[in-house]
């Protein structure tokens, strides 16, 4: 196929919808898969985030007590706490890539 400015046109937003639908925005990751427990607004404060101790992530002392890499860590194996499982592992529903959003999208509870 030749190259010219009119390819790129239109298979560029096609490209660009395609990595979409791949990759779900971390808004709707958060809402489909964490909110249940750390809540829409990240303060942990659902029924089971309060029964599970879930720290509010708005509190810029808990932001700053936590590294961008616990965050990735935490979302990518689970954690658990003598051997019992409080939150689960998401490395086979989600990518690297989605995982890694999370950090900003976390960030940002902080107001
Ligand atoms: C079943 C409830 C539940 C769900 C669903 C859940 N979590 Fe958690 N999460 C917890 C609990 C419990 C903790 C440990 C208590 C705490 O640190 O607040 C935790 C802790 C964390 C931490 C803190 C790690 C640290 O080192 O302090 C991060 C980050 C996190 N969750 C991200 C997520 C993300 C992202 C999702 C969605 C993909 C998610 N969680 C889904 C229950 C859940």
């Amino acid at each position: 196929m030749k190259l010219t400015l009119k390819t790129l046109f239109v298979t560029g937003p096609l490209l660009a919808v395609a990595a979409i639908a791949f990759a779900a925005p971390a808004a709707e990751n958060w809402e489909n898969h964490c909110a249940k427990c750390h809540g829409a607004d990240g303060k942990g404060q659902t029924k089971v985030g309060k029964k599970l101790n879930i720290k509010d992530y708005t509190d810029a002392k808990v932001q700053a007590a936590m590294k961008d890499e616990e965050i990735i860590k935490a979302t990518t194996e689970g954690i658990s706490e003598k051997g019992k499982e409080k939150m689960k592992a998401y490395k086979d529903e989600l990518s690297a890539a989605e995982i890694k959003d999370f950090v900003a999208y976390i960030r940002k509870f902080k107001g």
